[in-house]
C-alpha cells in the first residue's frame, strides 16, 4: 500500500513517516521543504521511502505524485494563527487552493485524511463534540475549516480534528504551547502567562501519527466522517500546564494580561467519537515535560523552530 503525505516534512509528517514504514507501507512525500529537509534525512536509506519537492498548488506536480497512491494523508499547510496572519495571501493560496488541488488530483478510490484541527471550534462554552457548529475566529481555523468542510464534501475523506500537538520530533516545534513553555522554563527560567484559566487540549505528536494508522486500519468504519483526536485526560487549563512544569523544572510563573489567543482556544473536547471506536493516546502531559525539559537541557537551539 502506498502513501502519500503532503507536508510530511513538517513536525507531524516525520513523527508519523517511522511509524508507517514500520508497518512496510511504501512512503511517499511531497513538500516544498519550507523549514528544510535535514529532518527527513535518516529515511532516505529505506527502499520503502520516496520524496519529491513540490508545492501543492503546482496542480500538474502533485497530479504525478498522487496518481499511484492508495491513500492521501494531506498536512501540508501554512500552520498556526501567526504564521497565517504573517501572510494573508500565502496562507489563504496554500490551505484552501492547495487542498482544492488535493481534490483535484486524487479521486473516491483513494482514501483521503486530512489534519484538521480544534482550532476550527473557537471560543465555545460547552464542551465540544463533532456536533458543536464550528466558529474559528482567525485565519488559520477559517482556511482549515473550509478545506476540512470541502474534502469532507468532495473525497472520502477521514477528518481528524487534532488536539494542540506537543513533545518532540525530527522538525521540532517550539511555538506550541507545552513545547515553548517547557523551552523558556529551562533555558530562561521564567514564563508569563496570559489567559491563565483558558481551557486547552493536547496530544503528543507520536500519538497523532498512531490516529493515522489508527484510520487506516479502521477506515470503513470510519470514513466520511470527522472526530476530535486527543484525550479527555489531557483537557488542561493553562495554569495547571505550568504547575506539571513547575514539578519538573525550577521555573518562575508570572501571570499577566499581556496578550491574547488569536484562536481564543478556552474549550474542552469530548473524545467519545474516536474512543468508543478503541482509539486513546498513550503519551501524557508529564511525560512530554519530560521528554521536552531533557532535550532543552541538552541541546543549545539555534533558532527557536517557530513557523514565524
Ligand atoms: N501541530 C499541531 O498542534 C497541529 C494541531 C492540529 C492540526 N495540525 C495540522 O497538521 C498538519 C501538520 O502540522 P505541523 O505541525 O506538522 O506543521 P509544520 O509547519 O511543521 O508542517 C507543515 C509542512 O507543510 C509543508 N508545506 C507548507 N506549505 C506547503 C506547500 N505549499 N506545498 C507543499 N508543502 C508545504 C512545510 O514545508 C512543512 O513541512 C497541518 O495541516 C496542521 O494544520 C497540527
Amino acid at each position: 500500500m502506498k502513501v502519500l503525505i503532503t507536508g510530511g516534512a513538517g513536525y507531524v509528517g516525520t513523527s508519523l513517516i517511522p511509524q508507517l514504514l514500520e508497518k512496510n507501507f511504501k512512503v511517499h512525500v511531497f513538500d516544498n521543504l519550507m523549514f528544510g529537509g535535514d529532518a527527513i534525512f535518516p529515511f532516505f536509506r529505506n527502499p520503502n521511502f520516496s520524496f519529491t519537492k513540490g508545492d501543492i498548488r503546482d496542480f500538474n506536480a502533485l497530479k504525478k505524485v498522487a496518481a499511484d497512491a492508495d491513500i492521501v494523508i494531506h498536512l501540508a499547510a501554512i500552520v498556526g494563527y501567526p504564521a497565517c496572519r504573517k501572510d494573508p495571501d500565502l496562507a489563504e493560496s496554500v490551505n484552501v487552493t492547495g487542498t482544492k488541488n488535493v481534490i483535484s488530483v486524487t479521486s473516491n478510490n483513494q482514501l483521503l485524511i486530512y489534519g484538521s484541527t480544534g482550532s476550527n471550534y473557537g471560543s465555545i462554552d460547552e464542551i465540544c463534540t463533532e456536533e458543536t457548529p464550528l466558529n474559528p475566529l482567525s485565519l488559520y481555523g477559517q482556511t482549515k475549516t473550509l478545506a476540512e468542510k470541502m474534502l469532507l464534501e468532495e473525497r472520502n475523506t477521514i477528518a481528524w480534528r487534532f488536539a494542540t500537538a506537543f513533545g518532540v520530533s525530527p522538525r521540532l516545534r517550539l511555538d506550541l504551547l507545552v513545547n515553548d513553555f517547557t523551552y523558556k522554563a529551562v533555558k530562561e527560567g521564567y514564563l508569563v502567562v496570559y489567559e491563565k484559566h483558558f481551557m486547552r487540549t493536547f496530544i503528543h505528536v507520536h500519538d497523532m501519527g498512531r490516529a493515522f494508522l489508527f484510520g487506516i486500519e479502521n477506515q470503513d468504519k470510519m470514513v466520511n466522517n470527522v472526530y476530535n483526536v486527543g484525550s479527555e485526560k489531557m483537557n488542561y487549563s493553562k495554569e495547571a500546564i505550568c504547575e506539571l512544569i513547575k514539578k519538573q523544572t525550577n521555573v518562575y510563573v508570572h501571570y499577566a494580561d499581556v496578550g491574547e489567543d488569536a484562536d481564543k482556544r478556552d474549550y474542552v473536547v469530548s473524545y467519545d467519537k474516536i474512543k468508543k471506536l478503541g482509539f486513546d493516546t498513550t503519551i501524557t502531559v508529564e511525560d512530554g515535560i519530560k521528554e521536552l525539559a531533557k532535550v532543552c537541557s541538552a541541546v543549545d537551539f539555534k533558532s527557536p523552530y517557530s513557523n514565524i
